[in-house]
This record gives structure tokens, C-alpha cells and sequence, in this order.
């Protein structure tokens, strides 16, 4: 995995970055001591359980059991490769990246960067197609849906000629293989081993990563039969949903917060306009890892299409956003189907103005409630103002979830406290829930710390000794005779064992070593190296967590003995097990 990047180089990155600094461009980071804690910018949770130590820039979530270091933090942020990871980490250190050389073991990233260039001499051929005769009609077409020239080739946009090899001879006479355009999806291999072009008679918008990295292309059809959209497909330079259109562009803009569009059509109309900051899907609905590259503490606009289907996507960006940070707003499209349509009518200026009039996810899903219940009829309003209710309970704020319910007792005309009422009843059942739910995943997760199965408190306990005897030299030496390589019950544990116990014995500081051996697979350490226990205290806990895993190694043996029916070793072990006390 190390890539081909020289180890020097690689700590030179890793010296010169900080792990804190980076993750709270996605992490609320709160100090104690020397470690950091936070909400798991990996996964949904309310309390947090990401931890950072800083001295030893290694961070873990005992929630998800993300951990590493400062590399591994930003290719499960940004879902990059080892490499890639190394260039922007470079990059916001201001560090030059040798030039990789033509050899070596990277041979996927020699073809992605390949792929890449051939993405690129794909988008020249199409621009020229779109200034050349054929492509009179589609320079008609973004005339009529307002592009100025400035945004046809600010986005790079295009034609694709209707032949079927127009792009195929182009790139094989600059010496691209037949395969490489199939693999990146440029050309398509029929059952009979013909290739030709995939994107013919088409207006071309290319789309690239957040690197300015070109990945694929989006054709739209101009008029006539056939789908409205071919996109490229999936390979190993497009991951669509890893990527979000228009972000490179966006994470430029100035204004400090994204705007999410449904179409590529709405993100061109918007940056033509000055509003930099908008991106989009790349025609597949929304997942968490894109949610996740825009929120980052970030205000989110959601400006979906005001059809049902607009309406479906909003809901769904409402629950992937929901355990994310991010401040969510809903943008309403008064007049017109999107962005697009409402900016050609009104222009940029009044899209500020639906921004400043944007909603919040509470305010956005009241109104739907209003609107979809007769007030007239007193059944329904009673419907109404339980799922309000419902609603407003979850609104953690007690000035805002106030606000709300007098607001909503105005246009109901049904008094405050009855409202409010309904709000407490509701708190109740949620709390209900929550509780449920806590007590489901505690008992589905093997990995919190406290929990009540058997394998993770033994896991977690040797976590925690191994973390304590690590750094701590002497503490290793006060317990010495009682720690045992058999004492670990993953193989895992029972290297950090020996690595600790080599270095204690030789006197070299086991912390380091362990660094050092774990070197690119910091993710298995993390966890071990991460500990919050209060050293004061080490000598006592580190003597509660070997009793802990004698206890359980005994019950294990125990239950085993039991099923494998051995009833002469399940009295020897029910003996020991009494003389020992427990
Ligand atoms: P839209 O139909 O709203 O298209 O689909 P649009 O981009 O806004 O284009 P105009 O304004 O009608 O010309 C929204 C998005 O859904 C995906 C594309 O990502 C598109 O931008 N889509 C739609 C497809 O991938 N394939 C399709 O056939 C249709
Ligand atoms: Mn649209």
C-alpha cells in the first residue's frame, strides 16, 4: 500500500501535516488533555466516541472502529486511494511530490492516471466537434438554454458526432488501446467484439473529481428519441457515488456553503450566475459519502425539483444529512420545475433571494404537513397536529421548538398548551424509542467498551491493557510475571504483546516501536494506542483488566467444556475456577 512514494517522502507529509487540524474540517473536535473527542465523522452517532491523541496523530472511534492516521483519516473522508491521500495532504502542506516514475508497483494508478489523460483528449476532441460544422446544432442548443461561451468552455462542455467511431479513430490514432476506451467507458464492446463510440449525436458535459481529475462524461440528448442522459459507467477512476459535479468548482467559491442541485443543467445555470457554490449528483440518488463531502460543519442548501420525484430525493437527503454536521436549509422554487428554469426567468439575483427565504428541515416539512390536511376537518387536524407533534419533540432546542409551536397554534387556531401538550406525550414516546434502540445496537455491537458481551469485554480489556503497558515502561515491569502472550485472544493483541514485551525487555520505548512496525497499517493500532484512562490510576486498572480477561478466557472455557459435553475437564475448570474466587 505504500505506493511508491519513498518512506522519506511519506513522513515528510506526515510531519508536516496535523491530524487535529485536518479532521475538524469535518469533526466538532472538543480538547481534554492531550486527546480530542468528537461525533465520528464515519458514522451516525449523538454522542461521541471519535477520539484523537495527538502526540501520537493517531485517531479511532470506539463507535465504528474507524482508526488510523493522518493518511487513512482522508482516504475514508474523501474516498481516495493511499496515494491520492498523500498528494492532498502535500498539497496543504505546500510540499512537492517527486514525479512518479514509469515503474515500479502502482500499476492501477498509472492506468487511472492514463485514464485520465485519455478523459482529457476525449473532452478536446468533443469541444472541437461542438465548434466545427457538425456541431452547429448543439452551439444552437446552448444558445437557447442560455450558456454563454464563457460557461461552454469554463465546464469544458461539447458535441459527440453521430458516427459511430468518430472518438474510437480519434484516440487511436494518439495511441490509446481499444481497451483502455472501453475500460473508461468511451467506447462500448459488443457481443461480437465491436467497439464503437458511446456517446454520439450529444452535448457533452465532463465531470470531474474534486482533484480536477477527469472522470466521465454525462451526453444529453437534444432533441427527439432515447434516453435524456448516457453517462459514463462505473470504472476504476469513477466511483459515482463518491463524486458530486461541480465540486472542484464549488470547494473554490467563496461563500461558505454548498448549494445541492438535482441536475447538471441547474449547477451550470447557478455558476453561470455567480453562485459558485452548487453541485450535483452525477444521475444516481444521493449517498452518504457525497452528503458527507459537502457537510463538514457546512450550511447545505437542498434545491431539488418541486415534482414528486424532487420531493422523494429531498426526503432522502433530509435522512442521509440527519446524523451528519451540517446545517441543512430547503430552498422552494416558487415558480418553475428547478433552478434552472427559475433562474432563466428571474435571474441570479432573485435566486439570492430564495436563499435568503430558504427553510429549515423543520419549517420545509410543517409546510408539507399544512398543505396536505384539510384544516377544515377536524379529524384531520387532529392528524396534523400529531405528526407536528411528532416533529416538533425532536427539535432539541426549546427556544426554537417553542417558535414552532406557536406558529404552527396561529395557523390551526388550536391553543399553545394543547399543542404543546401533544409535544410532551410525543417527547415521551421518542424518549421510549431511543432507549429501545440504545439497548439494540449495545447488544448487536461488538465493539463499544462497556457492553455486555463477552467477547468485547474481553477484547476491549486487553485493549485497554495493552494501551496502559505500552506507555508505560515501568508498569510493564510491575506486571510482568502475570502478562502472558496466551492472555490475548486475537492475533492481533498477541503481536502488540510481543512488540511491547521486546522492547520493554531491551529497554527501547514500546510506543515508538509499535509506530514504527505499524507504519502504513496504523488502523490496527489505533485502537490499542488510543486509551483514556487516567494514568494515575494505570497500576490498579491495568490489574482490573488482566483479571477481567482471566475471568472471561475462564467463562469461555467454561461454556466451551459445556457444549463439547467434557464433563471431566468442566469439574477441573469449575474447581480452579472456585480456588481462584471468582
Ligand atoms: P433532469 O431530468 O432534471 O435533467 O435530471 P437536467 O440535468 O436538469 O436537464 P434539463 O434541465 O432537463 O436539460 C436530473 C439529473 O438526473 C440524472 C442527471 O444527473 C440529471 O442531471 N439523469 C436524468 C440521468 O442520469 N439520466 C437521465 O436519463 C435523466
Ligand atoms: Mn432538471
Amino acid at each position: 500500500m505504500a505506493g511508491r512514494y519513498s518512506e522519506e517522502i511519506i513522513e515528510e507529509v506526515r510531519n508536516a501535516v496535523d491530524l487535529v487540524e485536518i479532521a475538524s474540517r469535518y469533526v466538532r473536535l472538543k480538547k481534554s488533555g492531550n486527546s480530542y473527542m468528537g461525533c465520528c465523522p464515519f458514522h451516525k452517532e449523538k454522542t461521541p466516541s471519535f477520539h484523537i491523541d495527538a502526540d501520537k496523530q493517531l485517531y479511532h472511534c470506539f463507535g465504528c472502529g474507524a482508526g488510523g492516521s493522518v493518511f487513512q483519516f482522508v482516504m475514508n473522508a474523501e474516498g481516495m486511494d493511499f496515494i491520492d491521500a498523500v498528494k492532498s495532504l502535500a498539497d496543504s502542506a505546500g510540499i512537492r511530490l517527486p514525479e512518479l516514475g514509469p515503474d515500479g508497483g502502482e500499476e492501477r494508478y498509472r492506468r487511472k492516471q492514463d485514464m485520465y489523460a485519455m478523459n482529457k483528449d476525449a473532452a478536446r476532441f468533443f469541444r472541437d466537434c461542438l465548434f466545427s460544422e457538425e456541431g452547429a446544432g448543439a452551439r444552437e442548443y446552448f444558445r437557447r438554454r442560455a450558456l454563454t461561451s464563457k460557461t461552454v468552455a469554463s465546464f469544458g462542455l461539447g458535441y459527440s458526432p453521430t458516427g459511430w467511431d468518430g472518438l474510437l479513430k480519434h484516440l487511436e490514432a494518439m495511441g490509446y488501446p481499444r481497451d483502455m476506451m472501453v475500460e473508461a467507458g468511451l467506447c462500448i464492446r459488443n457481443d461480437r467484439g465491436r467497439v464503437y463510440d458511446r456517446f454520439r449525436g450529444r452535448v457533452m458535459f465532463p465531470i470531474f473529481d474534486a482533484r480536477s481529475n477527469l472522470i466521465g462524461f454525462a451526453g444529453r440528448i437534444m432533441e427527439g428519441e432515447g434516453a435524456k442522459y448516457v453517462n459514463s459507467p462505473e470504472s476504476i477512476i469513477y466511483d459515482k457515488g463518491k463524486n458530486l459535479f461541480a465540486l472542484n468548482l464549488a470547494r473554490k467559491s467563496r461563500r461558505g456553503y454548498y448549494i445541492l442541485v438535482e441536475g447538471y443543467m441547474d449547477v451550470i445555470s447557478l455558476h453561470q450566475a455567480g453562485i459558485d457554490c452548487a453541485v450535483a449528483g452525477c444521475g444516481t440518488a444521493l449517498t452518504e459519502a457525497q452528503a458527507k463531502l459537502i457537510a463538514r460543519g457546512n450550511t447545505v442548501y437542498l434545491c431539488y425539483d418541486m415534482d414528486e420525484a424532487g420531493k422523494k430525493a429531498r426526503d432522502r437527503a433530509f435522512s442521509i444529512f440527519k446524523g451528519l454536521d451540517a446545517k441543512l436549509r430547503v430552498i422552494t422554487i416558487p415558480d418553475g420545475k428547478d433552478a434552472d428554469e427559475f433562474i432563466k426567468k428571474y435571474g441570479g439575483e432573485q435566486f439570492e433571494k430564495l436563499l435568503g427565504n430558504a427553510s429549515t428541515v423543520t419549517g420545509n416539512r410543517v409546510d408539507a404537513l399544512l398543505s396536505k390536511y384539510d384544516l377544515t376537518d377536524v379529524s384531520q387536524k387532529v392528524e396534523l397536529i400529531n405528526e407536528a407533534a411528532d416533529i416538533f419533540a425532536g427539535i432539541p432546542n426549546m427556544v426554537e421548538r417553542e417558535a414552532y409551536i406557536r406558529d404552527m397554534a396561529v395557523k390551526t387556531g388550536i391553543s399553545f398548551e394543547s399543542i404543546s401538550a401533544e409535544v410532551r406525550k410525543a417527547g415521551g414516546r421518542r424518549q421510549r424509542n431511543e432507549v429501545l434502540n440504545d439497548v439494540r445496537r449495545s447488544v448487536s455491537s461488538s465493539r463499544t467498551v462497556q457492553e455486555g458481551r463477552r467477547e468485547g469485554r474481553r477484547e476491549a480489556s486487553e485493549r485497554r491493557l495493552l494501551g496502559l503497558i505500552c506507555g508505560d515502561g515501568r508498569l510493564y515491569k510491575k506486571l510482568k510475571d502475570n502478562l502472558t502472550e496466551d492472555l490475548f485472544s486475537t492475533e492481533i493483541h498477541r503481536d502488540i504483546f510481543r512488540t511491547i514485551k521486546e522492547s520493554c525487555d531491551s529497554g527501547i520505548d514500546a510506543q515508538q516501536q509499535l509506530m514504527k512496525s505499524y507504519r502504513g497499517r496504523e488502523e490496527e493500532l489505533s485502537s490499542v494506542l488510543i486509551v483514556s484512562d487516567d494514568p494515575q490510576n494505570a497500576l490498579a486498572a491495568a490489574e482490573d483488566y488482566i483479571r477481567i480477561i482471566k475471568e472471561e478466557a475462564m467463562r469461555e472455557m467454561i461454556a466451551e467444556a459445556e457444549k463439547s459435553g467434557d464433563v471431566a475437564l468442566l469439574a477441573e475448570l469449575l474447581k480452579n475456577n472456585r480456588k481462584a474466587g471468582m
